[in-house]
Formats: structure tokens, C-alpha cells, sequence
């Protein structure tokens, strides 16, 4: 069975309903308290001038109201299915598990076929649980040039970013970086956009940067980027990228499309994640579900949840 198959057929048993969880109204709150206890807002921010000793603020109240965020009642859950989704991206980042030993695997970008599939939130989601590593910190790149989502929800939209860095090679990308007021996760933003962006993307400057970026291995550095299907930014942004997590929407993605996105940006020695988004269980809850490795590796196949 395919991975797009496994995916399919995971969706036809989400649609069963499921008993409530006990375990998860049990769990502790999975948004880090740091999220939920700051002053200064992200909106805020946006008009400030941030120098190099402030921190973003990430406070969960405006990031819920951005979509960044799900609802609070969604917590417990969401940390559950952000834990299974990292695990498998964390090995492959120590041992590059079916795909044997990769160079630089800790880059890593979001993907989707389509517009409003959920990269963005997963990209977030992704790097909150991330930074809780005790080994790891993460660098959230806003890679979506075209529609920054995480700089404008962070406040940091207008603030120089990724494309600055790629115009003028004289500016060193790791100066760019905010820091942000949890612990061990940092924000690049996506910088000033132009007309020549793909093209940036995909030149010899851009891997100069990730490089950069990339270059402390404990750094986990996560990518969001622009649909697939609908701009060439994204298939640009991931030449330089080691592992590649796509986003499907349960119930909207279509199978081709899906089908379409994966084959453009195929390559043999890159591990491809599928992720399930925005399924419902229970009450009617949407949550992310991990499906497994696409193509490529020695046994790629659905992971053990
Ligand atoms: N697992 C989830 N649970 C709850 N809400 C979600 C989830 N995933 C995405 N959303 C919501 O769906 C909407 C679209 O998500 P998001 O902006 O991340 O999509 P996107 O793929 O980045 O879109 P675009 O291609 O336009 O950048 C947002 O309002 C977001 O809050
Ligand atoms: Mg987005």
C-alpha cells in the first residue's frame, strides 16, 4: 500500500467515532506556561522597535486569535499528535533512520499542496514542541514569502529577513534572528519580498544562508513555505532542505494534487513526511496525526503510533 493509500485509509477511520480520551483531559497543558504568561503582546510588538536584547513575545491569547494557535480546549490533544510527529523527524535528524546517515538533516520545511491546508500551524505547533527538547532549540523561518503568516502573527512582518539576507549578501543571515521569550526558539523573519524571489530562493546566496543557519547541529531549523501547486517559491525553497514534512488536510486535499505536489519535490536521498491535519475525532476536535515516511528510503512505510 502507497503512503497516499495508508493516508486514505487512515482518513476512512478517522470518520468512525471515537469515546473521549480520558488520558488527554488528564494530561497538563500542553501550550509551554511561558506562552501563556507574557506581557507584551505579539500585536504590540509589531509597532515596537526590537533590539537585539528584546524578545518576541509569543502569548497565546493573540496567537489564538491568529490561527496559530488552536483553541485551548485543544491543548492536551495537540501536544499528543505534535509529540507523535516529532519523534520520527527527531530520529531521522540523529540517524536519518530508512534513509541511513544524512548531511545537515536538521533542516526541515513544511509543505503543502495547496493554500490553507495548515502549514503555517504546524510549522508553529512543530517548533513549540521542538524547543521543549532538552538537546534541541529551533530556529521558526518564516519561509512563506509571498504570505508570511508567522512574522505577521509574531508581530515581526516589515522586520529584515530571509529575502534580505538573500539580496545583499553582505548581511549575515544569523543577524536577522529573534530570539523569542520561550526558551530555546528563535524567529527569522521573511524580509522584504521582490520580484525575483524563487530565483533567490534557489540560488547559490540561499544555500550560503541555510548553511549559516544550519550550522549549530542541536539547531533544529524549521522552514514554512508558500502551497506547492500554487507558486514556484516553495519547490525553490526546498533544493536546499533535508527533510520535507507535508501537510495534508483530511478532507481536502486531493489525492492528485497530493500526488502532483510530492512528485516536485521528489529526490531520492530527502525524507518526505506526510502529515494528516485538521482530522476530527471525538467531539468533533481537529488534530494533526503523523502517517509516515514518502518515497525514497530503504523501508518507508507507516510509522508505530
Ligand atoms: N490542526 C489544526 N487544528 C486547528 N486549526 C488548524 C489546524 N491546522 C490549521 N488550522 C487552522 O486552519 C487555518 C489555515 O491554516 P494555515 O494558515 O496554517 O494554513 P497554510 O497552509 O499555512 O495556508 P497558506 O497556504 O494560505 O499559507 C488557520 O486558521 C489555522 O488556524
Ligand atoms: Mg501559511
Amino acid at each position: 500500500m502507497s503512503i497516499v493509500e495508508k493516508a486514505a485509509d487512515r482518513l476512512r477511520q478517522n470518520d468512525r467515532p471515537h469515546a473521549p480520551d480520558r488520558s488527554a483531559r488528564q494530561q497538563s497543558a500542553a501550550v509551554p506556561s511561558q506562552v501563556a504568561g507574557t506581557v507584551v503582546t505579539a500585536r504590540e510588538e509589531a509597532t515596537a522597535d526590537l533590539s537585539r536584547t528584546e524578545r518576541v513575545s509569543i502569548e497565546a491569547g493573540h496567537l489564538r486569535r491568529a490561527g496559530l494557535l488552536a483553541p485551548k480546549s485543544m491543548d492536551n490533544q495537540l501536544a499528543r499528535e505534535y509529540q507523535r510527529i516529532k519523534r520520527p523527524l527527531l530520529a531521522t535528524l540523529t540517524s536519518g533512520g530508512s534513509y541511513g546517515p544524512i548531511v545537515h538533516a536538521n533542516r526541515l520545511m513544511v509543505a503543502s499542496a495547496a493554500q490553507g491546508e495548515g502549514k503555517t500551524f504546524t510549522a508553529f505547533n512543530l517548533a513549540l514542541s521542538l524547543a521543549r527538547e532538552k538537546d534541541h532549540s529551533v530556529l521558526l523561518v518564516d519561509g512563506d514569502v509571498l504570505k508570511p503568516g508567522i512574522s505577521r502573527a509574531l508581530g515581526i512582518d516589515g522586520r529584515p529577513g530571509l529575502m534580505d539576507a538573500l539580496r545583499d549578501e553582505s548581511v549575515p543571515s544569523s543577524s536577522l534572528i529573534l530570539q523569542t521569550d520561550v526558551p530555546g526558539l528563535s524567529v527569522l523573519p521573511a524580509g522584504e519580498r521582490c520580484e525575483e524571489m524563487a530565483e533567490l530562493l534557489s540560488s547559490r546566496r540561499m544555500n550560503e544562508v541555510v548553511e549559516e543557519l544550519s550550522a549549530e547541529p542541536a539547531r533544529i531549523v524549521i522552514f514554512d513555505s508558500s502551497p506547492l501547486l500554487a507558486t514556484p517559491e516553495s519547490q525553490a525553497l526546498a533544493l536546499s532542505m533535508s527533510q520535507v514534512l507535508v501537510v495534508v488536510k483530511a478532507g481536502s486535499t486531493e489525492r492528485r494534487a497530493l500526488e502532483a505536489a510530492l512528485s516536485l519535490i521528489d529526490h531520492p536521498s530527502r525524507p518526505t513526511s506526510l502529515v494528516l491535519n485538521q482530522s476530527r475525532r471525538g467531539h468533533g476536535d481537529l488534530y494533526a496525526g503523523y502517517y509516515g515516511v514518502y518515497g525514497g528510503g530503504k523501508d518507508s512505510g507507516e510509522t508505530q503510533n
